[in-house]
């Protein structure tokens, strides 16, 4: 069963082998195929401890943690933020995790902190994840040509948003 809990302390080893996974971190990154380890997460950690713009949850397949997802640059003037995810262990993705998990991270910010848009950046080549994205009713905003370079290519990189629909504008 899939549960998501707030991110905590002991998640922060499985945060350094979940982004040090190639196929997740070719998707993800301020620069792609980024390595990272236990110190630099340690440092994320506290400072996200700290923020009170970001909200962070771990996907956990009951008690075991499998990926995470979160919002950041929570904009309470705007009611906007930006939306991070990765399954972070191999043989949970294509089983319909993510899609729960994005399901449930956009109800928390449409009904719980009552934001207005959630916005996401991702590869144009990452299919699987602009599919999901769409599914769930993501638009394509703008598409910025050769915004992101991996291993020895240049990819095109979309920004999505999908608004809340249903809020009123206090
Ligand atoms: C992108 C990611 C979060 C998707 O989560 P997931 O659990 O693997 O996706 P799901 O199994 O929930 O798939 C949901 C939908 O995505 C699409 N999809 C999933 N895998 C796909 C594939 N291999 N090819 C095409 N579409 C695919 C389908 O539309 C699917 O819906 P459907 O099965 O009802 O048709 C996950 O694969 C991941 O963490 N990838 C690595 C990191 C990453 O890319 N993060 C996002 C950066 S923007």
């Amino acid at each position: 069963m899939i549960k998501i809990r707030k991110h905590q302390q002991k998640d922060i080893p499985y945060r350094v082998k979940w982004l040090s996974n190639p196929n997740v971190n070719k998707f993800i990154g301020d620069e792609l195929g980024q390595k990272t380890n236990l110190q630099k997460e340690k440092e994320w950690f506290a400072n996200y401890l700290k923020n009170r713009n970001k909200k962070f949850f771990t996907i956990c397949d009951n008690s075991k943690p499998i990926g995470f997802i979160g919002l950041s640059n929570i904009s309470k003037p705007n009611k906007n933020a930006d939306l991070f995810i990765a399954i972070g262990e191999d043989d949970y993705r294509g089983k319909g995790i993510g899609k729960i998990a994005m399901e449930w991270i956009i109800d928390y910010g449409f009904k719980k902190l009552k934001l207005h848009k959630i916005n996401l950046g991702v590869t144009k080549d990452n299919i699987s994840a602009v599919k999901l994205y769409q599914s769930l009713g993501f638009v394509i905003e703008g598409e910025m040509r050769d915004e992101v370079f991996y291993e020895g290519k240049f990819y095109n990189f979309l920004s999505m948003a999908i608004f809340n629909r249903n809020q009123n504008k206090k």
